[in-house]
């Protein structure tokens, strides 16, 4: 889809937000103050916990909602007092709001009917989306007889098939089975590369994040803690929020700090490490031996083996060091692997180990 419409989906949009603030009833701080540069045909996401504002930002962007300060611009034009008709995107809403009394085929035509574009070309563009989508079979039922996941494809396939410069995507794969959701995460990151659209999209699930996005935004009670690429936000994150929320189990207390590297309850680790308040190490990073390699002395600790959790292409360990619980990742590729009650040399590699702070953004 798209070559035969070199009119729509190529004029992609930036997306600039600056300084924005919503603030609820009750003095509720929705959004604090925050700014994003959105590139043209960039997958960028937001990702944070429930209530954090994710929704609350994408409605903002999409005029449903206005800022208590700061402003938004889309294409390089300030939108403050442009009605949401009047913005050049399309929203996938979390409830997927579709037209009750209309079939699916009627619901994704829609917004083509609005620009009138010619029967014969929309009946081209919906069936092309709805087999993308994998809702070819529903075309002609009632979206009343759908399934949750049935009807949030088309909410999906309603926006996709208006080709807008911006897309906002509102948890939009949530109600789908493992591995549906998985195909579609593909299937729809190719899709954007082709259209060169923006997505601007929600989740809060960080594998989905990272699987799909160009650069991720990690909201935190309604401001930014982290933007960057998925490989800076896993590996690199800045704060513990973000470590945590990017799954991070690994984070030892730093009790002194130096040129030479880091003290911490498990040890000293030597490296250039900047100053922070907290050591990650990261699960897979770490190497399990069987007894401290001849001659090492290279960073690492003791661990007692506690459970091994097999999940097919990896194994997950639950090691102690103390009274320290440490997690740890190794590639399931035949090798003979340590058991439970096994007292092990866990070697941590130089890159493998990065400082944080405690809390990066205050005030
Ligand atoms: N219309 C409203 N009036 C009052 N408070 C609101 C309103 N909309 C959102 N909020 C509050 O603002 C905060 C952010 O809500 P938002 O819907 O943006 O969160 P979210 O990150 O999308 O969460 P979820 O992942 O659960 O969808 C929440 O505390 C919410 O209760
Ligand atoms: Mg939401």
């Amino acid at each position: 889809m798209g070559a035969q419409r070199p009119d729509r989906g190529r004029d992609k949009a930036s997306v600039v937000v600056r300084g924005v603030s919503r603030v609820f009833p009750g003095d509720l701080r929705a959004l604090d103050r925050i700014s994003l540069e959105i590139h043209a045909g960039e997958f960028f996401t937001l990702l944070g916990p429930s209530g954090c504002g994710k929704t609350t930002l994408l409605r903002l962007l999409a005029g449903l909602e206005v800022p208590d300060a700061g402003e938004v611009e889309i294409g390089g034009r300030a939108m403050a007092g442009v009605p949401a008709h009047r913005r050049s995107v399309n929203t996938v809403f979390q409830s997927y709001a579709l037209f009750p009394h209309r079939n699916v085929r009627q619901n994704i035509a829609f917004g083509l009917e609005m620009q009138r574009v010619s029967p014969a070309a929309i009946a081209r563009q919906v069936d092309e989306i709805a087999e993308l989508i994998d809702i070819g079979a529903l075309l002609e039922r009632p979206v009343d007889a759908l399934s949750g996941g049935q009807r949030q494809r088309v909410a999906l396939a309603r926006a996709l098939v208006n080709e807008p410069a911006v897309l906002l995507l509102d948890e939009p794969l949530s109600a789908l089975d493992a591995g549906l959701r998985s195909r579609l995460q593909v299937d729809l990151k190719r899709l954007q590369q082709r259209l060169g659209m923006t997505f601007v999209f929600v989740t809060h699930d960080q594998e989905e994040a990272m699987v799909m996005s160009d650069r991720i935004a990690v909201l935190d009670e309604g401001r930014i803690a982290q933007v960057g690429s998925p490989q800076a936000i896993y590996e690199r994150p800045e704060d513990v929020f973000v470590a945590r929320f990017m799954g991070h189990e690994n984070l030892l207390a730093v009790t002194r700090h130096d040129a030479g590297g880091v003290e911490t309850a498990l040890g000293r680790f030597e490296g250039g490490f900047a100053a922070g308040t907290h050591l990650l190490l990261r699960p897979e990073a770490l190497t399990l031996h069987a007894d401290a390699p001849p001659g090492s002395s290279g960073n690492g600790f003791l661990a007692r083996v506690e459970e091994c959790l097999y999940r097919g292409a990896a194994t997950d360990y639950r090691l102690r060091c103390g009274e320290v619980p440490i997690a740890a990742r190794v590639t399931n590729a035949g090798r003979s692997q340590p058991g439970v009650g096994d007292t092990i040399w866990v070697e941590v590699a130089p890159d493998s180990a990065a400082t944080l702070n405690a809390r990066r953004h205050t005030g």
